[in-house]
């Protein structure tokens, strides 16, 4: 009885691993198989990055490009005011001087101030939680101390934006491309076309 519940197994296995071409086990085996054949179309990301100047990045196994960003920061390098510490900048809480435009809108003030993410001894970095210098190039590293979900979609391609697609080089948008540090909520914005047709079948 049991011996031939055995060779009941050995058939059911040998037969389920005998498949036709276009059958596959699981996703990543015909994903790996079928990109066996896959001829590279020869589009380049390059027509589609525009006036971006591009970095390369290598995080984890993931290596791409992503626009430059301090070249576009109107107020870089900051050292150019700030050159000594800021508390011998400040005349206190009630003489603003500068930065009147920037006001935060995102996380808790218990959480979150200035200083949480820009370093008071040298202004050109971004300051990491442990107190260690983040490149403003690499921006994405400050938030994925606190959004590491988004960060790993991210890397991977499945959050934010590839510029020209899968095309190569991968080019990806960075965070503060699309969300501004200091405000990061996305404003929610109405359809790019009203669909009047619709709304006529509906009445
Ligand atoms: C045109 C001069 C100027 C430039 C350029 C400048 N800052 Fe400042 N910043 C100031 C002054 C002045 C203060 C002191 C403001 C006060 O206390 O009223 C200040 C204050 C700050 C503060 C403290 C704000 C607070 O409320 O505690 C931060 C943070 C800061 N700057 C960041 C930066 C960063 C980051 C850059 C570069 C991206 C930069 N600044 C570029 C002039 C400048
Ligand atoms: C969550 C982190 C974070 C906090 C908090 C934060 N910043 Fe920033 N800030 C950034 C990043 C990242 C950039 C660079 C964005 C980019 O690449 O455009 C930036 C840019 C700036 C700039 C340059 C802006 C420009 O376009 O010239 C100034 C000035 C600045 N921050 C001041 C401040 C001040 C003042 C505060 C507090 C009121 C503050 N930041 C709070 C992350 C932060
Ligand atoms: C110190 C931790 C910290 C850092 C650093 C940080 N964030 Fe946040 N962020 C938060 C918290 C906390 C909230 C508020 C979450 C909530 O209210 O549900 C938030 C909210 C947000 C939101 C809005 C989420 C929503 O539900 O609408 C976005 C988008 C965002 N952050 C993007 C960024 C980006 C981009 C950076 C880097 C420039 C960054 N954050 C850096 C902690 C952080
Ligand atoms: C191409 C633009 C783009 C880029 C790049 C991008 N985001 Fe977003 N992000 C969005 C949009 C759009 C939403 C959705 C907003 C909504 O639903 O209100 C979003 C939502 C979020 C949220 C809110 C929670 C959620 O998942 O809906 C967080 C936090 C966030 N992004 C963080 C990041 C971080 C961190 C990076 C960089 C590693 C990043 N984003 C890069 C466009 C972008």
């Amino acid at each position: 009885m049991q011996r031939r519940f055995l060779v009941f197994i050995l058939v059911c296995c040998f037969v389920s691993c005998k498949h036709k071409e276009t059958e596959y086990h699981s996703l990543e085996e015909k994903i790996e198989e079928e990109s066996k054949t896959y001829h590279d179309p020869g589009i380049s990301s390059v027509d589609f990055i525009g006036d971006f100047h591009t970095i390369e990045i290598t995080e984890g196994n993931h290596t791409f490009l992503i626009p430059e960003r301090k070249s576009q920061i109107k107020s870089f390098a900051c050292t150019e005011c700030h050159s000594k510490p800021l508390n011998q900048m400040q005349r206190g809480a009630e003489v603003q001087q500068a930065h009147w435009d920037i006001k935060i809108s995102h996380a808790n003030e218990n959480a979150m101030n200035c200083a949480t993410c820009h370093n008071g001894q040298n202004m050109n970095e971004l300051n990491s939680l442990t107190g260690h210098s983040i490149d403003f190039n690499q921006s994405y590293l400050m938030c994925a101390q606190c959004h590491s979900s988004q960060f790993k979609d991210w890397k991977g391609g499945a959050h934010g934006k590839n510029l020209g697609g899968w095309a190569k080089p991968r080019t990806a948008m960075t965070c503060v491309n699309c969300h501004n540090p200091h405000e990061p909520q996305i404003a929610s914005k109405w359809p790019v076309r009203f669909n009047s047709q619709m709304e006529e079948e509906r009445k």
